[in-house]
């Protein structure tokens, strides 16, 4: 069990060190923790936010926890060297297509929803985020029309391999659920969504105990507003699963709860926080570290299959919740080592 851990920059050191606290308590004798530069630290130190040295530590590591990346002083370097490339290289190199970012609301914190409570009450949605392709990784650049123009591009792509296999995890992922699917796309005006939609279709036959709906992103951001109760499953690709999984986040409450997996095919994944590295709270010991925490929790089920340990841990989160342990996005006053350790008395 050895997990590369990658703090990163901003809030990811202090987040990170208060999930590496939980994780020890756990005493699990074959988990062993390597430590790696990611970020605009690993550029500071090394000249690359992702070092060949940290990218060995990965691809040698069953799993890896991640804090965040990003530092507004480096949005003026060359692309290839800014920071986020730590984290989509990773996400590249090793594979990991499939985002499963969870979002339901804990009891008693509906309140904090930016929704009215009873309809906040309602979420329990699992977005599946396609991560490796779409806009993201296609050709971009910068270039000089014939006019004299400047003209910014991204290309946006999906081939059908890569839509079949994160659709087939959104099946299985509801077959363990409610067994509701929806698939957000924009093929009323992308040809990559109509081509998307078409696969989906395709591998629903697959799946006939899946109740399968398609819901226009635009509809999607609305519906999730209006009525987050009708979701159980949602699959879409990389752009639209990171702009909603934001949206989810303010509806269960807070950004700083939000979890997630990368998972490759088989069990290797990285595990982070879905929110940044908070550069307007960095160093203050205010972030929220449950996201992380509970992130570490998905580490343990979906690499190591470590149930029982990943569920002492949501518990450990739930009940310190349930008893007030509140965040400044909680509408609280309880610090980053505070939480932290509220944690770890109830572990
Ligand atoms: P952000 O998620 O870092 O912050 C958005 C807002 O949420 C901020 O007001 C922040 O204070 C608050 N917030 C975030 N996490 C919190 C926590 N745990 N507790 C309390 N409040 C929290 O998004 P941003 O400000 O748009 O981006 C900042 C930097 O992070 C950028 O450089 C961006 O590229 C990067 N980023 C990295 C990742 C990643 O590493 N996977 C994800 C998102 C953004
Ligand atoms: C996320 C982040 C990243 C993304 C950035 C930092 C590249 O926003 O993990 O949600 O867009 O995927
Ligand atoms: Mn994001």
């Amino acid at each position: 069990m050895k997990v590369a851990v990658f703090a990163g920059d901003g809030i990811g050191p202090e987040v990170i060190e208060q999930a590496v606290r939980v994780i020890d308590k756990l005493s699990i004798k074959e988990l062993e923790m390597v430590e790696g530069d990611v970020g605009a630290s690993a550029y500071r130190k090394h000249g690359h936010p992702l070092p060949q040295a940290t990218l060995d530590i990965a691809r040698s590591a069953d799993a890896i926890l991640f804090g965040s990346v990003g530092d507004f002083d480096c949005d003026d370097l060359e692309r290839h060297l800014r920071p986020e490339q730590a984290i989509l290289g990773l996400r590249k190199e090793l594979d990991l297509f499939a985002n499963l970012r969870p979002a339901k609301v804990y009891a008693g914190l509906e309140e904090m929803s930016s929704l009215r409570p009873e309809v906040a009450l309602s979420i329990d949605i699992l977005i599946i985020r396609e991560l490796t392709g779409d806009v993201y990784f296609g050709e971009k650049g910068i270039r000089t029309l014939d006019d004299g123009r400047r003209q910014g591009y991204d290309i946006m792509t999906y081939a059908e391999d890569e839509v079949r296999r994160i659709a087939h995890v959104g099946f299985k992922a509801a077959q363990g659920r409610r067994g509701k699917l929806c698939s957000v796309d924009k093929a009323n005006v992308l040809e990559t969504s109509q081509l998307w939609r078409d696969v989906v279709i395709e591998v629903s036959s697959e799946y006939p105990d899946v109740e399968l709906s398609h819901v226009l992103v635009d509809n999607a951001a609305m519906q999730l507003v209006k009525e987050p109760g009708q979701f159980d499953v949602i699959v879409t690709g990389n752009m639209f699963g990171d702009i909603l999984s934001d949206q989810a986040s303010m509806c269960v409450g807070s950004i700083g709860l939000l979890a997630s997996a990368a998972m490759a095919e088989g069990t290797m994944g990285l595990y982070e926080p879905i929110h940044g590295s908070a550069p307007d709270i960095a160093g203050k010991n205010i972030a929220n570290p449950m996201a992380t925490i509970l992130s570490a929790a998905m580490l343990l089920r979906h690499s190591f299959g470590r149930e029982a340990e990943a569920q002492r841990i949501e518990t450990a989160v739930a009940s310190a919740l349930a008893d007030g342990i509140r965040g400044g996005d909680l509408g609280g006053s309880a610090g980053t080592s505070a939480i932290g350790d509220a944690i770890l008395a109830r572990l």
